[in-house]
């Protein structure tokens, strides 16, 4: 069975309530309860922070075992250089997902510290970024 984490990081909590014209209005949790469901031969877990350490540190814990990561840095990806060195430590491929479509927004949004040592990049299809990114990891 494959072990996935998704990694959810800043403002990604408020799921639901937060601009819910760019994000939507279901929450992050009911979600992933539904996606939970849908993959029952995938082992799912979820884990989100506002801190960049502590999403650092969740990288590096499971950077060397699980199979996959799902990971959309939020704000992050577009500042952070510590979270991309961790993608760069690692062993474990990183699929970078966007529920919005960062390139249609702001230009500071089109600059990502994740996407260069990614293995892929989804972005733009809402909730289903992620669940994109789960079949990308089942079907190689
Ligand atoms: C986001 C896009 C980022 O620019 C933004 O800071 C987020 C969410 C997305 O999923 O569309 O918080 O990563």
């Amino acid at each position: 069975m494959k072990k996935l984490i998704i990694i959810n990081g800043p403002n990604l909590n408020l799921l639901g309530k937060r601009e819910t014209n760019i994000y939507g209005n279901l929450t992050f949790m009911e979600f992933f309860d539904t996606v939970v469901k849908k993959y029952p031969n995938v082992a799912l877990e979820h884990f989100q922070s506002n801190i960049e350490g502590e999403l650092i540190d969740k990288i590096q814990e499971v950077g060397f075992s699980y199979d996959g990561i799902i990971l959309n840095a939020a704000a992050y990806t577009h500042t952070s250089i510590g979270i991309g060195d961790a993608i760069k430590a690692i062993t474990t491929p990183v699929v970078e997902v966007h529920i919005s479509n960062t390139f249609s927004r702001e230009e500071f949004r089109h600059q990502s510290y994740i996407s260069p040592n990614a293995k892929g990049v989804i972005l733009g299809f809402g909730l289903q970024s992620y669940e994109l990114a789960i079949e990308s990891f089942i079907s190689s």
